[in-house]
C-alpha cells in the first residue's frame, strides 16, 4: 500500500480499505500469525485529547505485532507545555518512531502535523472533523455481520454536528455503497449540511428526523453517539442538548431482530445499561474489533516510503499566517502552516485543513 498518512478515510482507495479489511478479518482468525511481523519497530502514541479505546488498542496492537511503544497521553508532561509547536514536536518524533498516530482537539492537526512528519501518521481524532480509525472499526463489524456496505438503512443518533466518528463513517459509507440515512438529532445537533448534499448527490436516501420512534422499526443499524460536551461554548448550551435521545428496552422491543446497535463509546447515558445484554447490541465487540483493524493498518503502513524532505520544504516558501473563519481549525493556533484550500464541487473554496468554506 502506498498511502502515507491516514488523515481522512477517503484518503483510502476501496481497494486499499478492503485489503485492510480482509487483513485484519485473518488477524482476527489467528493473531499468533502476525506476532512478530513489527519486531523492532516503534509506534508513538501522541494524545493531546483524552483516549481510552483508541490509544490503548493502538498501543495493544503494536505489542501484538511485536513492536514498542512510546508517547503521551498528556501533553502536559511534554515539551508542549514549555511552548512547543506542533511542528517540532512531530519533526522530532518522527525520528524516534516508525510510525505515529496522534489526537488533538483542534480540526486539521493530524493533517498538519503530516506535513512536517517523517514517518507515516494516522490521524486518531482531529477535534470534531474527522476519525477514520474509528471507521475502519464499525465498517468492519458492519461487513462481518450485514455481509455488506450497500442497500443498508442506517440510523445515527445523537451529536451529529460535532461527532467526528458520524463524519468519518458517513463519508466511508457514501463511497462504499449506496444507502438510506435517517439523522437523529435536536436541529442544533444536526450534521453540517455539506455532508448531507454529499450524500443525496451520490444517490443515498436522506431523512433528518428528532426522534428515535420515528425510525426504529426500519433500521438495519442503529449508531448511537454521546454529546460531545468538550466541544460547547458553554456547560448550559451543553446541558441543553443532552439526555434527549436514550436508547432503552422499549425503543429496542420496536426494532427489527436483526438491527444493530453500534456506538464508538465511550458512552454517557445515551444507552441505558440495560440494552446491553440484548444481543443486538454489538458496541463492546466493535471495540474488540478495534484492535484487528489497527493491527491491519499498521502492518499496511509502516512500510511505506519515508516522506520526501523536499517535500517538506516546498511548505518554506508558501504564504503563511492565513486563518481560517473556523475558530478551531488548527490553523488559527500553528501559525507558521501554509493556508492550503482546495475546490468544492460547487466551485467554493474550502480549507483543506478543516474542510470550512471559504467566504
Ligand atoms: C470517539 C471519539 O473519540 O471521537 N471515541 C472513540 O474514539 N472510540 C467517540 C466519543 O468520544 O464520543
Amino acid at each position: 500500500m502506498s498511502l502515507h498518512h491516514l488523515i481522512d478515510f477517503n484518503d483510502l482507495t476501496a481497494e486499499e480499505w478492503r485489503e485492510i479489511n480482509t487483513l485484519a478479518a485473518d488477524i482476527k482468525k489467528d493473531p499468533e500469525k502476525y506476532a512478530d511481523r513489527c519486531k523492532g519497530k516503534i509506534l508513538a502514541t501522541l494524545f493531546y485529547e483524552p483516549s481510552t479505546r483508541t490509544m490503548l488498542s493502538f498501543q495493544s496492537a503494536m505489542i501484538r505485532l511485536g513492536g514498542e511503544i512510546i508517547g503521551f497521553d498528556n501533553p502536559g508532561n511534554s515539551s508542549v507545555s514549555k511552548g512547543e509547536n506542533l511542528k517540532d514536536t512531530i519533526t522530532i518524533i518522527s525520528s524516534y518512531a516508525d510510525i505515529i498516530t496522534m489526537r488533538h482537539p483542534k480540526e486539521g492537526a493530524a493533517l498538519a502535523a503530516s506535513l512536517y512528519s517523517r514517518c507515516p501518521l494516522i490521524n486518531a481524532g482531529d477535534g470534531g472533523h474527522f476519525h477514520p480509525t474509528q471507521t475502519l472499526t464499525d465498517l468492519f463489524t458492519i461487513e462481518q455481520v450485514k455481509g455488506t456496505l450497500s442497500g443498508l438503512t442506517v440510523g445515527l443518533c445523537g451529536d451529529l454536528k460535532n461527532g467526528r466518528t458520524v463524519h468519518s463513517l458517513l463519508r466511508a459509507l457514501n463511497t462504499l455503497g449506496k444507502n438510506t440515512f435517517y439523522l437523529i438529532s435536536t436541529p442544533s445537533l444536526s450534521l453540517q449540511p455539506r455532508i448531507t448534499e454529499l450524500l443525496r448527490a451520490n444517490g443515498n436516501e436522506v431523512f433528518e428526523v428528532t426522534s428515535l420512534e420515528e425510525c426504529m422499526n426500519r433500521l438495519d443499524i442503529l449508531y448511537m453517539t454521546r454529546i460531545q460536551r468538550e466541544r460547547f461554548d458553554s456547560e448550559e448550551h451543553y446541558k441543553e442538548q443532552s439526555g434527549k435521545f436514550i436508547l432503552d428496552t422499549n425503543k429496542m422491543s420496536q426494532a427489527k431482530n436483526d438491527m444493530i446497535v453500534l456506538h464508538p463509546l465511550p458512552r454517557v447515558d445515551e444507552i441505558e445499561e440495560e440494552v446491553d445484554y440484548d444481543q443486538r447490541a454489538l458496541y463492546f465487540k466493535q471495540a474488540q474489533n478495534g484492535i484487528y483493524v489497527r493491527m491491519a493498518l499498521i502492518l499496511k503502513m509502516i512500510g511505506s516510503a519515508p516522506t520526501d524532505e523536499t517535500d517538506i520544504l516546498k511548505f518554506r516558501d508558501m504564504p503563511k499566517g492565513h486563518c481560517c473563519k473556523n475558530k478551531v481549525c488548527i490553523t488559527n493556533t500553528e501559525h507558521y502552516l501554509p493556508f492550503l484550500t482546495y475546490e468544492m464541487r460547487d466551485g467554493h473554496k474550502a480549507c483543506k485543513f478543516c474542510d470550512t468554506e471559504i467566504d
